[in-house]
């Protein structure tokens, strides 16, 4: 295609100008075989790009149509200057609600394939291929329901997620549920809380399950903190679910139906024991006390690095007599240590 735009291009300069005239496509490719091929290559570039574009804004505002009636009777604020969605990048786009009782913020992200870009989609066939997913994270108001991390994930991969974020890591066991789909498992701190959280959810997520990544509630941070906290961390119910294309669309409305159904059903059913509770607090005392000790550990061994590093910057300042002391010095001591390890060991 790009031969024939350009030679057509050819063929009209020969009246205006005195082009040269090739006599044939062999010719022609022959002089501009590099020329043609990069602007072939460039072509491609920028119709992927389009095409990949338009696919990926296709999706993304399908699913956020399908989404949108209940985001919009369940929140006063929809989107961010204008914009119900935001794009961030062509594969890329923001949704932000607020204006909710018991929710302080609600940030989505639609993640889809970098179906614009013609290298990263084609290194994809070398790797596993990042599906096109849907997260929101609800930030809750502090207090109106018990502490404690929950989540519902699938079996496939429960472990893997378990092992990814902290908070289940850290507080949750795996247990299977009579009342969920097979294909799903719970993983949860206490039976309390599972008990308390199931009925608002379950019935949704059996619905779709095919689709679920994870659905998590948690009042702990998802990656390990590195120091301990100064204030609590934010209590946050996070959904992330696969997208199907765009012609089924609809099939991921339970998923968010289920997230919907905790804004306020988890302020009212979510109030475990007075004995859990306490458990549930002691859990995070043990948490904070191994972040604090890794936390001391780690400045301890930062001070050593940084005392070396002095050590070291002092010595290149001697003069050259004074190194040649030092290194024999320190040699003699490395020697009375390796001596003094044979005789214990003898
Ligand atoms: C949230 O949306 C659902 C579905 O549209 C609706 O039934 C429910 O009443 C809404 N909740 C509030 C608090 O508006
Ligand atoms: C939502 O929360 C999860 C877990 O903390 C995090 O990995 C993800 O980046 C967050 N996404 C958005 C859009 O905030």
């Amino acid at each position: 295609m790009v031969a024939t735009v350009y030679a057509d291009a050819t063929t009209d300069n020969v009246n205006s100008a005195a082009a040269p005239y090739f006599e044939s496509f062999q010719e022609l490719r022959e002089r501009f075989g590099h020329e043609l091929m990069y602007l072939s290559f460039i072509l491609l570039l920028l119709i992927t790009y389009l095409v990949g574009k338009r696919h990926n804004e296709v999706l993304a505002k399908t699913t956020m149509a399908v989404m949108l009636p209940l985001f919009r009777s369940n929140f006063s604020r929809v989107g961010d200057n204008g914009a119900e969605l935001a794009i961030d990048a062509p594969h890329e786009y923001i949704i932000y609600l607020t204006g909710r009782r018991h929710v302080a913020t609600v940030h989505g992200l639609i993640k889809m394939k970098p179906r614009q870009d013609l290298i990263r989609t084609l290194l994809t066939f070398f790797s596993t291929p990042t599906p096109d997913t849907c997260t929101l994270n609800v930030t809750m108001n502090p207090d109106q329901y018990s502490d404690g991390v929950f989540a519902i994930v699938p079996k496939n991969t429960g472990t893997a997620l378990r092992n990814k974020f902290y908070d289940l890591t850290t507080f949750t066991k795996a247990s299977n549920q009579k009342v969920l789909d097979d294909s799903l498992i719970t993983l949860t701190e206490s039976s309390e809380l599972t008990d308390a959280i199931m009925p608002l959810v379950g019935e949704h997520f059996n619905k779709a399950a095919k689709w679920l990544d994870y659905f998590i509630v948690s009042d702990q941070p998802s990656y390990n903190p590195d120091n301990l906290p100064t204030e609590p961390h934010p209590k946050r119910i996070s959904l992330s679910f696969r997208l199907p294309n765009a012609r089924n669309a609809r099939e991921i409305l339970p998923l968010v139906e289920a997230l919907i159904a905790c804004l306020d059903g988890l302020p009212q059913d979510c109030h475990v024991s007075t004995v859990i509770k306490s458990k549930i607090a002691k859990a995070r005392e043990e948490a904070q006390k191994d972040i604090g000790k890794k936390a001391q550990l780690e400045r301890a061994k930062e001070l050593e690095e940084k005392r070396l590093r002095e050590k070291r910057e002092q010595e290149k300042h001697l003069s050259p007599e004074a190194q040649r002391k030092l290194a024999a010095k320190e040699e003699k001591k490395a020697l009375r240590k390796r001596q003094k390890q044979v005789t214990k060991r003898g």
